[in-house]
């Protein structure tokens, strides 16, 4: 499309797991990226600042004039070191998006996507989540996201900034190497001969959304000038048990299951409803096990990932 050759986007986060998919993303449709990020980004033909976003004046640089879009998934994003550090967790999840919509108002940038979660609904027990459900978030992590969230709210309504917070569900896919989620602990266990630890029996629902979804999923949003809250998952519920029997299928592996007790706070169900991201004309591509297939090649000795991968 014309207007996103044209098109100037600030990623922020955008040498992380879904940053770096995204700006190859807007790279081919070609778009003028600038990377924001305390990493040294390693893609070429970016602009880069490299930086803590908490210091205004790298916040001042990324957000340069003529920027059209800006794209924040920066973020402090384990629910575990929010609880450990919930003063820097509000810096960097809430400050941050604060600074930036500001900077976006005073340089006129006509789109924000924030990168958010499902975890702003907080325990809705076995309830389908949807963007109706009232936000009671129970930790730092969903407190700082669901304030972002009012932020970007309001922009939107009083300076006429296209504001979309969409809400990721768990996000898998190439690129999880440094990871420590349930996907890459699978991988890593299946190349190594190990097992994975389960809480509990396994039965614990879960939406696995691959990283190219969610990237389709960011890309429409601006395009339809989307505003306001919406989910982008997977919208097909698995339990832990139906992703080990995924992992296995996909890498050959046995990955013998250690269960251990479930964890205090863990979800028993996270279910969510992606009609309204459909009804925007998102479909995701990747269903379980063709997802885990992605991911595989990856981690696996070089032999298992040319020869059978999936059976
Ligand atoms: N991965 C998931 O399953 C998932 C699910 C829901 C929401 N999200 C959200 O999506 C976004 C991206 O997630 P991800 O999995 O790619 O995370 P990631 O940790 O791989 O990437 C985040 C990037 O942000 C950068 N960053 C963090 N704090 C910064 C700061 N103060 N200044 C500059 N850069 C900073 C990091 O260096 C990193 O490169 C996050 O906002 C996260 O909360 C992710």
């Amino acid at each position: 499309m014309g207007a996103e050759q044209q098109a100037r986007v600030l990623v922020t986060g955008g040498a992380g797991f879904i940053g770096r998919r995204l700006v190859a993303a807007l790279l081919k449709l070609g778009a003028g990226v600038t990377v924001a990020d305390k990493q040294q980004p390693s893609q070429p033909g970016i602009r880069s600042v490299v930086g803590d976003l908490r210091d205004p004046s790298v916040a001042a640089q990324a957000v340069s004039p003529g920027t059209d879009v800006i794209v924040h998934l920066a973020a402090v994003t384990s629910v575990l070191r929010s609880l450990e550090d919930p003063v820097g967790t509000y810096q960097t999840n809430v400050d941050v998006t604060a600074t930036l919509l500001e900077l976006a108002r005073t340089q006129g940038v006509g789109t924000f996507i924030l990168a958010s979660t499902n975890a702003v609904v907080g325990d809705v027990g076995q309830a389908v989540i949807t963007e109706q459900h009232p936000t009671r978030p129970l930790t730092p992590y969903g407190g700082t996201k669901a304030a972002g969230e009012m932020l970007l709210s309001c922009y939107s309504a009083a300076y006429g900034i296209a504001g979309s917070a969409l809400r990721f569900s768990n996000v898998y896919g190439p690129g999880m190497e440094a990871k420590d989620s349930f996907v890459p602990r699978l991988m890593r266990a299946a190349r190594d001969g190990h097992g994975v630890q389960v809480y509990g029996d396994g039965t614990q629902i879960r939406d696995l959304v691959h990283v190219d979804d969610v990237v389709a999923g960011i890309l429409l949003a601006w395009r339809t000038g989307y505003r306001g809250p919406l989910i982008l998952g997977a919208g097909e519920s698995v339990t832990v048990n139906d992703i080990i029997l995924a992992a296995r299928a996909v890498t050959g592996a046995p990955i013998p299951v250690e269960t251990v007790p479930a964890k205090p706070g863990e979800m028993p169900a996270v279910i969510v409803d992606i009609s309204a991201a459909r009804a925007l004309g998102y479909e995701p591509a990747h269903d379980l096990k063709s997802g885990l297939a992605t991911v595989w090649p990856e981690f696996a000795p070089p032999a298992a990932a040319d020869g059978k991968a999936a059976q």
